[in-house]
């Protein structure tokens, strides 16, 4: 496999070697793409979520994508490939640009896959990512290709929270109350004696409450810096909301037995690309920001609402 170009004074920077990607879901809000296309592979303009997710991977200056797969999903691997016959022909034919395309991902990070045999939820999934870490790996992020969080670099900002409070550090983002029943939910408290306010103390975490019996509006997004003692508090863990071996249960664990957990509360942007509505919107967000295609995706999203107005306004005088 290829290994990182990115310069070896800058890896590690933050003291994270591995990312884990859980990807073995079934995708099954996006059917039906998702027969045959997993939705990790799904373009946001022209890339794939798991290469913004390598990509954000590398800037951290991880070196390891440990890509948790289900048995008939090898194709997000695939993706890491070399194509040498791609690249051969479009060398030949002067793309050039085309060519830095193709080689992109696997120049970014190396990934190793990781199958995970039966879906048994996200905290087995990320238990299975043990076997992958060296021994002097005291911590490691998870990053769910689902969540796009922008801009990037939380994960950087969780690791120097790491520096300075030591154990487990996640991210959390505020959420009207009636849509907690979507995330782990935590219960958290001020930190005395830090000189900022977007970091809590974390004292409980439940996974998609009712939101009655929610103990915060701040939810779990999709960035996890967790220190190994998760891989014991895995392996104690029933299964839990859903028949599921959930990671919320097991950082709950660690906290009742006293291991130091944090949020950095991340005030940023974020895209949900796991469901059509998410996905669409950060199509159009990424799409906007593009150089080539913004100026003109701009004019025509004006020229679709305008005529979808008309369309409204001549419907209701019918
Ligand atoms: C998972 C986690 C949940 C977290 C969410 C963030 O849920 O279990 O705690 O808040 O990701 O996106 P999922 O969205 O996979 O159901």
């Amino acid at each position: 496999m290829v290994i990182s170009m990115i310069s070896p004074n800058r890896q590690h920077t933050h003291g994270v070697k591995t990312v884990v990607v859980p990807a073995a879901g079934m995708g099954t809000r996006f059917l039906p793409a998702t027969k045959t296309v997993p939705k990790e592979l799904l373009p946001v303009v022209d890339t794939p979520g798991i290469e913004l997710i390598a990509e954000e991977a590398a800037q951290l200056g991880a070196t390891r994508l440990a890509v948790i797969t289900a048995p008939n999903k090898q194709e997000v691997l695939a993706h890491f490939g070399e194509f040498p016959l791609l690249v051969e022909t479009l060398t030949e034919r002067g793309k050039d640009e085309q060519v830095a395309k193709v080689k992109r991902a696997g120049e970014l990070i190396q990934p190793i896959a990781v199958e995970q045999e039966r879906p048994l939820g996200l905290g087995h999934a990320v238990g299975l990512a043990e076997s992958v870490l060296d021994e002097d790996e005291d911590a490691f992020a998870v990053m769910l290709p689902d969540d796009l969080v922008l801009p990037m670099g939380a994960v950087e900002e969780m690791a120097k929270v790491r520096a300075e409070l030591g154990g487990t550090v996640l991210c959390a983002i505020e959420v009207p109350r009636e849509e907690t029943y979507n995330y782990g939910v935590f219960e958290i408290e001020e930190v005395s004696g830090l000189d900022r306010d977007d970091v809590k103390r974390v004292r409980g975490m439940v996974e998609k409450p009712d939101p009655e019996d929610a103990p915060s509006n701040y939810v779990a997004t999709g960035r996890y810096l967790l220190d190994r003692a998760i891989f014991d508090a895995l392996r104690r863990i029933k299964p839990g909301k859903g028949g599921e071996l959930q990671l919320t249960d097991a950082i709950a664990l660690l906290i009742e037995e006293g291991h130091p957990v944090h949020v950095l509360v991340h005030h940023g942007g974020r895209h949900d690309l796991g469901n059509p509505g998410g996905y669409i919107k950060a199509c159009v967000d990424f799409g906007l920001r593009d150089p080539k295609y913004g100026p003109s995706l701009r004019g025509a999203i004006e020229e679709i609402l305008v005529n979808f107005d008309a369309e409204k306004a001549a419907r209701a005088a019918e």
